[in-house]
Protein backbone atom coordinates (compact mmCIF):
# COMPACT_ATOMS: atom_id res chain seq x y z
CA UNK A 1 0.00 0.00 0.00
CA UNK A 2 1.45 3.04 -0.97
CA UNK A 3 1.11 6.68 0.65
CA UNK A 4 -1.07 8.06 -2.13
CA UNK A 5 -3.03 4.80 -2.80
CA UNK A 6 -6.73 5.07 -2.98
CA UNK A 7 -9.05 2.61 -2.79
CA UNK A 8 -11.93 1.44 -4.14
CA UNK A 9 -14.75 2.72 -3.26
CA UNK A 10 -16.58 -0.19 -4.18
CA UNK A 11 -19.64 -0.58 -1.61
CA UNK A 12 -17.57 1.98 0.80
CA UNK A 13 -19.61 4.98 0.02
CA UNK A 14 -20.27 8.11 1.83
CA UNK A 15 -23.48 6.22 3.73
CA UNK A 16 -20.83 4.71 5.22
CA UNK A 17 -18.89 7.29 6.50
CA UNK A 18 -21.71 8.68 8.61
CA UNK A 19 -20.72 5.72 11.16
CA UNK A 20 -18.33 6.69 13.48
CA UNK A 21 -16.92 5.42 15.94
CA UNK A 22 -16.32 7.27 19.38
CA UNK A 23 -13.65 5.68 21.40
CA UNK A 24 -15.17 7.10 25.01
CA UNK A 25 -18.07 4.81 23.74
CA UNK A 26 -16.16 2.25 22.72
CA UNK A 27 -14.72 2.25 26.40
CA UNK A 28 -17.72 2.66 28.04
CA UNK A 29 -19.61 -0.43 26.52
CA UNK A 30 -16.90 -2.34 27.08
CA UNK A 31 -17.14 -1.36 30.67
CA UNK A 32 -20.73 -2.17 30.90
CA UNK A 33 -20.95 -5.45 29.27
CA UNK A 34 -18.14 -6.46 31.10
CA UNK A 35 -19.80 -5.56 34.66
CA UNK A 36 -16.27 -3.63 35.76
CA UNK A 37 -16.42 -0.61 38.18
CA UNK A 38 -14.00 2.02 37.42
CA UNK A 39 -11.95 2.66 40.96
CA UNK A 40 -8.00 2.36 40.40
CA UNK A 41 -7.29 4.89 42.49
CA UNK A 42 -5.87 2.95 44.65
CA UNK A 43 -4.60 0.44 42.93
CA UNK A 44 -2.34 1.59 40.08
CA UNK A 45 1.21 0.07 40.75
CA UNK A 46 3.89 -0.23 37.18
CA UNK A 47 1.07 0.98 34.70
CA UNK A 48 -1.21 -1.88 35.05
CA UNK A 49 -4.09 -2.11 37.85
CA UNK A 50 -5.11 -5.45 39.61
CA UNK A 51 -8.44 -6.72 40.38
CA UNK A 52 -8.19 -7.09 44.70
CA UNK A 53 -10.81 -7.70 47.19
CA UNK A 54 -14.07 -6.21 46.94
CA UNK A 55 -12.60 -3.93 43.96
CA UNK A 56 -12.53 -4.38 40.52
CA UNK A 57 -10.05 -2.16 38.09
CA UNK A 58 -8.88 -2.24 34.80
CA UNK A 59 -6.54 -0.56 32.64
CA UNK A 60 -6.46 -0.78 28.57
CA UNK A 61 -8.79 -3.92 29.30
CA UNK A 62 -6.29 -6.17 31.03
CA UNK A 63 -7.61 -7.70 34.10
CA UNK A 64 -5.56 -9.86 36.12
CA UNK A 65 -6.39 -11.54 39.81
CA UNK A 66 -4.70 -11.15 42.49
CA UNK A 67 -4.05 -11.31 46.27
CA UNK A 68 -4.67 -7.95 47.63
CA UNK A 69 -1.35 -9.31 50.08
CA UNK A 70 0.63 -10.86 47.44
CA UNK A 71 1.04 -9.25 44.34
CA UNK A 72 2.86 -10.85 40.91
CA UNK A 73 6.13 -9.93 39.76
CA UNK A 74 5.21 -7.44 37.23
CA UNK A 75 7.40 -8.99 34.04
CA UNK A 76 6.25 -9.31 30.49
CA UNK A 77 6.35 -13.35 31.43
CA UNK A 78 4.16 -13.16 34.16
CA UNK A 79 1.83 -11.96 32.15
CA UNK A 80 1.85 -14.13 29.10
CA UNK A 81 1.54 -17.02 30.78
CA UNK A 82 -1.07 -16.08 33.06
CA UNK A 83 -3.77 -14.03 31.03
CA UNK A 84 -6.58 -15.75 29.55
CA UNK A 85 -7.28 -15.82 26.48
CA UNK A 86 -10.75 -14.37 26.90
CA UNK A 87 -9.25 -11.57 28.75
CA UNK A 88 -9.77 -8.04 26.06
CA UNK A 89 -6.96 -5.64 24.90
CA UNK A 90 -8.18 -2.75 23.97
CA UNK A 91 -5.82 -0.91 21.47
CA UNK A 92 -8.46 1.05 20.29
CA UNK A 93 -6.83 4.22 21.47
CA UNK A 94 -3.69 5.71 21.54
CA UNK A 95 -3.16 6.19 24.99
CA UNK A 96 0.54 6.38 25.08
CA UNK A 97 1.16 4.79 28.02
CA UNK A 98 4.79 3.01 27.12
CA UNK A 99 6.36 6.38 27.69
CA UNK A 100 5.71 5.82 31.61
CA UNK A 101 8.60 3.53 32.78
CA UNK A 102 11.07 6.17 30.80
CA UNK A 103 9.53 9.11 32.63
CA UNK A 104 9.57 7.33 35.99
CA UNK A 105 12.95 6.96 35.74
CA UNK A 106 13.70 10.67 35.27
CA UNK A 107 12.66 11.11 38.68
CA UNK A 108 13.10 14.66 40.38
CA UNK A 109 14.40 16.48 37.03
CA UNK A 110 10.74 16.23 35.31
CA UNK A 111 8.80 16.54 38.72
CA UNK A 112 7.42 20.35 39.67
CA UNK A 113 5.68 20.73 43.17
CA UNK A 114 3.08 24.20 42.88
CA UNK A 115 2.37 26.20 45.50
CA UNK A 116 -1.17 26.97 46.61
CA UNK A 117 -0.90 30.10 45.80
CA UNK A 118 0.59 29.78 42.69
CA UNK A 119 -1.15 30.12 39.17
CA UNK A 120 -4.28 31.61 40.36
CA UNK A 121 -4.85 34.31 37.78
CA UNK A 122 -6.45 33.48 34.48
CA UNK A 123 -3.57 35.72 33.00
CA UNK A 124 -0.04 34.96 31.94
CA UNK A 125 1.21 37.61 29.63
CA UNK A 126 -1.15 40.38 28.92
CA UNK A 127 1.30 41.84 26.15
CA UNK A 128 0.93 38.74 24.15
CA UNK A 129 -2.00 37.51 21.89
CA UNK A 130 -2.26 34.37 23.55
CA UNK A 131 -2.50 35.94 27.07
CA UNK A 132 -3.03 32.61 28.92
CA UNK A 133 0.08 31.04 27.64
CA UNK A 134 2.88 31.07 30.29
CA UNK A 135 5.67 32.61 28.53
CA UNK A 136 7.52 29.19 30.01
CA UNK A 137 6.25 26.67 28.29
CA UNK A 138 6.70 29.37 25.04
CA UNK A 139 10.47 28.94 25.89
CA UNK A 140 10.30 25.21 25.95
CA UNK A 141 8.35 25.43 22.80
CA UNK A 142 10.32 27.85 21.02
CA UNK A 143 13.50 25.87 21.99
CA UNK A 144 12.20 22.09 21.70
CA UNK A 145 11.82 23.05 17.92
CA UNK A 146 15.01 24.45 17.42
CA UNK A 147 16.93 21.65 19.00
CA UNK A 148 14.62 18.87 16.87
CA UNK A 149 14.53 21.01 14.06
CA UNK A 150 10.71 19.90 13.37
CA UNK A 151 9.09 23.61 13.02
CA UNK A 152 9.90 26.89 11.41
CA UNK A 153 9.22 28.84 13.91
CA UNK A 154 10.22 32.36 13.24
CA UNK A 155 7.61 34.81 13.05
CA UNK A 156 4.96 32.96 14.38
CA UNK A 157 2.88 33.08 17.03
CA UNK A 158 2.01 30.90 19.50
CA UNK A 159 -1.80 29.74 20.74
CA UNK A 160 -1.78 27.06 23.71
CA UNK A 161 -4.95 24.72 23.72
CA UNK A 162 -6.39 22.42 26.09
CA UNK A 163 -4.68 19.54 23.75
CA UNK A 164 -4.34 19.80 20.12
CA UNK A 165 -8.26 18.64 19.91
CA UNK A 166 -9.53 22.14 21.13
CA UNK A 167 -6.97 24.29 18.41
CA UNK A 168 -8.17 21.95 15.95
CA UNK A 169 -11.53 23.39 16.47
CA UNK A 170 -9.97 27.23 17.36
CA UNK A 171 -8.22 26.83 13.83
CA UNK A 172 -11.39 26.15 11.75
CA UNK A 173 -13.62 28.66 13.54
CA UNK A 174 -10.83 31.11 13.09
CA UNK A 175 -10.45 30.70 9.24
CA UNK A 176 -14.19 30.06 8.98
CA UNK A 177 -15.86 33.31 6.55
CA UNK A 178 -17.95 35.20 9.00
CA UNK A 179 -20.09 36.58 6.21
CA UNK A 180 -21.93 33.79 4.34
CA UNK A 181 -24.52 31.37 6.21
CA UNK A 182 -23.52 28.50 4.37
CA UNK A 183 -21.30 26.06 6.44
CA UNK A 184 -17.68 26.20 5.44
CA UNK A 185 -16.74 22.39 4.23
CA UNK A 186 -13.85 20.82 6.24
CA UNK A 187 -12.07 17.79 4.28
CA UNK A 188 -9.36 15.76 4.64
CA UNK A 189 -7.85 12.76 2.42
CA UNK A 190 -8.62 9.64 3.40
CA UNK A 191 -8.06 7.30 5.33
CA UNK A 192 -8.33 10.35 8.32
CA UNK A 193 -8.23 10.87 11.61
CA UNK A 194 -11.35 9.76 13.05
CA UNK A 195 -11.69 12.48 15.52
CA UNK A 196 -12.17 15.17 13.12
CA UNK A 197 -15.12 13.82 11.65
CA UNK A 198 -16.19 12.60 15.06
CA UNK A 199 -16.27 15.98 16.53
CA UNK A 200 -17.53 17.86 13.22
CA UNK A 201 -20.36 15.49 13.12
CA UNK A 202 -21.29 15.62 17.12
CA UNK A 203 -21.05 19.61 17.06
CA UNK A 204 -23.48 20.16 13.99
CA UNK A 205 -21.93 23.86 13.97
CA UNK A 206 -23.46 26.23 11.60
CA UNK A 207 -20.03 27.61 11.14
CA UNK A 208 -18.66 24.34 9.66
CA UNK A 209 -19.35 20.70 8.53
CA UNK A 210 -17.25 17.50 7.78
CA UNK A 211 -17.18 16.75 4.28
CA UNK A 212 -15.16 13.79 4.33
CA UNK A 213 -12.68 12.41 1.94
CA UNK A 214 -10.29 15.09 0.31
CA UNK A 215 -9.61 13.20 -2.68
CA UNK A 216 -13.45 13.34 -3.73
CA UNK A 217 -14.33 16.85 -2.42
CA UNK A 218 -15.64 18.84 -5.38
CA UNK A 219 -15.24 22.31 -4.80
CA UNK A 220 -18.64 24.33 -4.55
CA UNK A 221 -19.18 27.58 -6.91
CA UNK A 222 -21.33 30.24 -5.94
CA UNK A 223 -22.03 32.93 -8.26
CA UNK A 224 -19.03 31.58 -10.42
CA UNK A 225 -17.11 32.14 -7.11
CA UNK A 226 -15.32 29.34 -5.81
CA UNK A 227 -16.66 28.65 -2.08
CA UNK A 228 -13.76 28.69 0.15
CA UNK A 229 -12.97 25.26 2.15
CA UNK A 230 -10.56 23.86 4.84
CA UNK A 231 -8.19 20.64 4.45
CA UNK A 232 -7.19 19.05 7.33
CA UNK A 233 -3.11 17.52 6.63
CA UNK A 234 -2.23 15.22 9.37
CA UNK A 235 1.20 14.15 8.50
CA UNK A 236 2.73 11.43 9.18
CA UNK A 237 -0.95 10.62 9.06
CA UNK A 238 -3.01 8.85 11.78
CA UNK A 239 -3.96 5.97 10.83
CA UNK A 240 -1.71 4.87 8.22
CA UNK A 241 1.88 6.76 8.97
CA UNK A 242 2.84 8.18 6.03
CA UNK A 243 3.76 11.84 5.43
CA UNK A 244 1.23 14.04 3.31
CA UNK A 245 0.31 16.77 1.54
CA UNK A 246 -2.46 19.03 0.90
CA UNK A 247 -4.26 17.23 -2.01
CA UNK A 248 -7.47 19.51 -3.14
CA UNK A 249 -5.26 22.68 -4.12
CA UNK A 250 -8.11 24.84 -4.89
CA UNK A 251 -7.30 28.88 -4.75
CA UNK A 252 -9.69 29.07 -1.62
CA UNK A 253 -8.57 26.89 0.42
CA UNK A 254 -7.05 26.93 3.48
CA UNK A 255 -4.84 24.07 5.51
CA UNK A 256 -4.31 23.12 8.60
CA UNK A 257 -1.37 21.09 9.24
CA UNK A 258 -1.16 18.37 12.42
CA UNK A 259 2.16 17.40 13.39
CA UNK A 260 1.00 15.39 16.45
CA UNK A 261 3.63 12.75 14.81
CA UNK A 262 6.44 14.75 12.92
CA UNK A 263 8.62 13.72 15.94
CA UNK A 264 12.07 11.55 15.60
CA UNK A 265 10.53 8.68 17.47
CA UNK A 266 7.82 8.16 14.96
CA UNK A 267 9.84 9.56 11.37
CA UNK A 268 12.66 10.83 10.37
CA UNK A 269 13.05 14.96 10.66
CA UNK A 270 13.83 15.36 7.11
CA UNK A 271 13.27 19.15 7.24
CA UNK A 272 11.35 22.07 9.52
CA UNK A 273 7.69 22.33 8.95
CA UNK A 274 7.09 25.66 7.49
CA UNK A 275 3.53 26.10 7.41
CA UNK A 276 0.92 29.16 7.94
CA UNK A 277 -0.83 26.85 10.86
CA UNK A 278 0.88 23.93 12.45
CA UNK A 279 -0.71 22.05 15.28
CA UNK A 280 1.35 19.84 18.21
CA UNK A 281 0.80 18.23 21.02
CA UNK A 282 2.54 16.66 24.07
CA UNK A 283 0.12 13.88 23.82
CA UNK A 284 2.17 12.11 21.17
CA UNK A 285 5.32 13.41 21.85
CA UNK A 286 6.54 13.25 24.92
CA UNK A 287 3.50 10.91 26.01
CA UNK A 288 1.69 13.25 28.37
CA UNK A 289 -2.01 12.78 27.12
CA UNK A 290 -3.37 13.61 30.47
CA UNK A 291 -1.30 16.70 30.81
CA UNK A 292 -4.09 18.26 27.52
CA UNK A 293 -1.43 20.68 26.23
CA UNK A 294 -1.22 21.70 22.60
CA UNK A 295 0.29 24.39 20.74
CA UNK A 296 -0.62 26.01 17.21
CA UNK A 297 2.60 27.98 15.38
CA UNK A 298 0.44 30.28 13.20
CA UNK A 299 1.92 32.85 10.96
CA UNK A 300 -1.31 35.37 10.97
CA UNK A 301 -2.11 37.88 13.41
CA UNK A 302 -5.50 37.82 12.98
CA UNK A 303 -6.01 34.34 12.83
CA UNK A 304 -3.89 33.73 16.16
CA UNK A 305 -6.32 36.24 17.55
CA UNK A 306 -9.52 34.53 16.68
CA UNK A 307 -7.94 31.22 17.57
CA UNK A 308 -7.40 32.98 21.20
CA UNK A 309 -11.05 34.02 21.29
CA UNK A 310 -12.27 31.00 20.39
CA UNK A 311 -10.50 29.59 23.50
CA UNK A 312 -11.57 32.04 25.55
CA UNK A 313 -15.04 31.29 24.81
CA UNK A 314 -14.60 27.66 25.05
CA UNK A 315 -12.67 27.23 28.32
CA UNK A 316 -11.08 30.99 29.23
CA UNK A 317 -7.55 29.95 28.62
CA UNK A 318 -5.77 26.75 29.45
CA UNK A 319 -5.04 25.12 32.63
CA UNK A 320 -1.78 27.26 34.09
CA UNK A 321 -0.83 23.88 36.05
CA UNK A 322 -0.84 21.79 33.07
CA UNK A 323 1.10 24.19 31.28
CA UNK A 324 3.88 24.36 33.65
CA UNK A 325 3.89 20.77 33.79
CA UNK A 326 4.35 20.67 30.35
CA UNK A 327 7.19 23.36 29.98
CA UNK A 328 8.62 21.33 32.66
CA UNK A 329 8.54 18.11 30.86
CA UNK A 330 9.82 19.72 27.51
CA UNK A 331 12.96 21.27 29.66
CA UNK A 332 13.62 18.15 30.79
CA UNK A 333 13.87 16.47 27.33
CA UNK A 334 15.84 19.58 26.34
CA UNK A 335 18.52 19.47 28.74
CA UNK A 336 19.30 15.99 27.89
CA UNK A 337 20.28 17.09 24.51
CA UNK A 338 23.47 19.81 23.92
CA UNK A 339 24.88 20.84 20.65
CA UNK A 340 28.40 20.06 19.74
CA UNK A 341 29.69 22.30 16.38
CA UNK A 342 26.31 21.89 14.87
CA UNK A 343 26.01 18.13 16.32
CA UNK A 344 23.01 17.16 18.54
CA UNK A 345 24.42 15.06 21.13
CA UNK A 346 22.94 13.16 24.19
CA UNK A 347 24.51 14.62 27.74
CA UNK A 348 26.11 11.81 29.17
CA UNK A 349 24.59 11.27 32.53
CA UNK A 350 20.99 11.81 30.83
CA UNK A 351 18.35 9.40 29.19
CA UNK A 352 17.44 11.20 25.60
CA UNK A 353 13.95 11.03 25.24
CA UNK A 354 13.99 10.78 21.56
CA UNK A 355 16.68 8.22 21.48
CA UNK A 356 14.92 5.75 24.04
CA UNK A 357 11.29 6.86 22.14
CA UNK A 358 13.07 5.60 18.67
CA UNK A 359 14.20 2.44 20.11
CA UNK A 360 10.94 1.24 21.47
CA UNK A 361 9.16 1.89 18.09
CA UNK A 362 11.79 0.28 16.42
CA UNK A 363 11.36 -2.87 18.48
CA UNK A 364 7.54 -3.24 18.52
CA UNK A 365 7.61 -2.63 14.78
CA UNK A 366 10.28 -5.12 14.70
CA UNK A 367 8.04 -7.82 16.73
CA UNK A 368 4.50 -6.68 15.04
CA UNK A 369 6.30 -7.40 11.46
CA UNK A 370 7.80 -10.53 12.91
CA UNK A 371 4.40 -12.17 14.07
CA UNK A 372 2.49 -11.08 11.02
CA UNK A 373 4.88 -13.01 9.11
CA UNK A 374 3.81 -15.90 10.72
CA UNK A 375 0.77 -16.74 9.36
CA UNK A 376 0.36 -13.82 6.84
CA UNK A 377 -3.33 -13.35 7.72
CA UNK A 378 -2.94 -9.54 8.25
CA UNK A 379 -0.52 -7.03 5.88
CA UNK A 380 1.28 -4.13 7.27
CA UNK A 381 2.42 -0.89 4.86
CA UNK A 382 5.93 -0.43 4.20
CA UNK A 383 7.78 2.43 4.41
CA UNK A 384 10.79 4.17 3.06
CA UNK A 385 13.52 5.34 5.07
CA UNK A 386 15.13 8.99 4.91
CA UNK A 387 18.23 10.53 6.36
CA UNK A 388 16.93 12.40 10.06
CA UNK A 389 18.55 15.63 10.69
CA UNK A 390 17.79 15.25 14.27
CA UNK A 391 19.52 11.52 14.73
CA UNK A 392 22.06 12.28 11.78
CA UNK A 393 21.60 9.36 10.69
CA UNK A 394 19.07 7.56 8.06
CA UNK A 395 15.95 6.21 9.91
CA UNK A 396 12.76 4.59 9.18
CA UNK A 397 8.85 5.85 9.71
CA UNK A 398 8.03 3.81 12.80
CA UNK A 399 4.34 4.76 12.89
CA UNK A 400 2.34 5.42 16.15
CA UNK A 401 0.01 3.33 14.45
CA UNK A 402 0.01 -0.17 12.86
CA UNK A 403 -2.50 0.44 9.81
CA UNK A 404 -3.56 -3.41 9.37
CA UNK A 405 -5.21 -5.04 6.28
CA UNK A 406 -6.99 -8.36 6.89
CA UNK A 407 -5.77 -10.96 4.14
CA UNK A 408 -8.14 -13.05 2.52
CA UNK A 409 -11.54 -13.02 0.89
CA UNK A 410 -13.28 -14.24 4.11
CA UNK A 411 -12.62 -11.70 6.45
CA UNK A 412 -14.93 -8.55 5.31
CA UNK A 413 -14.63 -6.50 8.56
CA UNK A 414 -10.96 -7.13 9.78
CA UNK A 415 -12.46 -4.73 13.68
CA UNK A 416 -14.76 -7.51 14.24
CA UNK A 417 -11.76 -10.52 13.18
CA UNK A 418 -9.96 -8.97 15.95
CA UNK A 419 -12.59 -8.55 18.07
CA UNK A 420 -13.53 -12.36 18.15
CA UNK A 421 -10.30 -12.80 19.10
CA UNK A 422 -10.15 -10.12 22.31
CA UNK A 423 -8.38 -7.62 20.60
CA UNK A 424 -10.23 -4.09 20.16
CA UNK A 425 -8.96 -2.38 17.39
CA UNK A 426 -10.65 1.24 15.23
CA UNK A 427 -12.09 -0.16 12.01
CA UNK A 428 -11.09 1.32 8.46
CA UNK A 429 -14.60 2.68 8.49
CA UNK A 430 -14.01 5.34 11.03
CA UNK A 431 -11.23 6.33 8.77
CA UNK A 432 -13.15 6.92 5.85
CA UNK A 433 -11.91 3.56 4.55
CA UNK A 434 -12.32 0.03 3.86
CA UNK A 435 -13.20 -2.16 6.71
CA UNK A 436 -10.73 -4.98 5.82
CA UNK A 437 -8.47 -1.93 7.61
CA UNK A 438 -7.80 -1.56 11.28
CA UNK A 439 -5.57 0.72 13.39
CA UNK A 440 -3.93 -0.71 15.74
CA UNK A 441 -2.31 0.84 18.97
CA UNK A 442 1.19 0.61 19.46
CA UNK A 443 1.35 2.67 22.54
CA UNK A 444 0.19 0.59 24.88
CA UNK A 445 2.32 -0.66 28.18
CA UNK A 446 5.23 -3.13 27.61
CA UNK A 447 2.87 -5.95 29.46
CA UNK A 448 -0.10 -5.69 26.97
CA UNK A 449 2.01 -5.49 24.43
CA UNK A 450 3.56 -8.88 24.77
CA UNK A 451 -0.42 -10.12 25.33
CA UNK A 452 -1.30 -8.17 21.72
CA UNK A 453 1.92 -9.64 19.56
CA UNK A 454 1.30 -13.15 21.65
CA UNK A 455 -2.05 -13.32 20.77
CA UNK A 456 -1.36 -12.01 16.72
CA UNK A 457 0.97 -14.77 16.44
CA UNK A 458 -1.65 -17.33 16.95
CA UNK A 459 -3.85 -16.54 15.07
CA UNK A 460 -4.01 -18.49 11.53
C1 LIG B 1 -3.43 13.33 14.49
C2 LIG B 1 -3.87 13.70 15.86
N1 LIG B 1 -4.16 14.97 16.12
C3 LIG B 1 -4.59 15.34 17.33
C4 LIG B 1 -4.73 14.43 18.34
C5 LIG B 1 -5.28 14.88 19.67
O1 LIG B 1 -4.28 15.31 20.47
P1 LIG B 1 -4.57 15.93 21.92
O2 LIG B 1 -4.45 14.81 22.90
O3 LIG B 1 -3.49 16.95 22.07
O4 LIG B 1 -5.93 16.54 21.91
C6 LIG B 1 -4.42 13.10 18.13
C7 LIG B 1 -4.59 12.12 19.19
O5 LIG B 1 -4.60 10.93 19.00
C8 LIG B 1 -3.99 12.73 16.85
O6 LIG B 1 -3.71 11.46 16.56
Amino acid sequence: MGGGEKRDRGAFGFSNMGFVAVNAVLLSRLLYERGVRYDCSEMHSGGLFFEGEGKECKNEGVHLNTSPSKPPALTSDTHKSSVPSDTVINFDHGDPTLFIPFWRRTGESSTIVIKGWQSMSYFSDIKSVCWFLEPGLADSILQLHHLVGNAETEGRHIVVGTGSSQLFLAAVYALAPRDTKEPISVVGAAPFYSSYQAASDYLRSEVFRWAGDAYAFERERVGGEERPYIELVTSPNNPDGFTREAVVNGSMGKIIYDFAYYWPHYTPITSPADKDIMLFTVSKSTGHAGTRIGWALVKDLEVAKRMTMFIVLNTIGVSKDSQLRAANILRTVISSYERKGGIIMGRGAYENFFKHGHELMSKRWERLRQAVDIHKRFSLPEFPSAFCNFLGRPSSTQPAFAWTKCEGDEIEDCEAFLKSHNILTRGGRSFGWDPKYVRISLLDTDSNFDIFINRISNIN
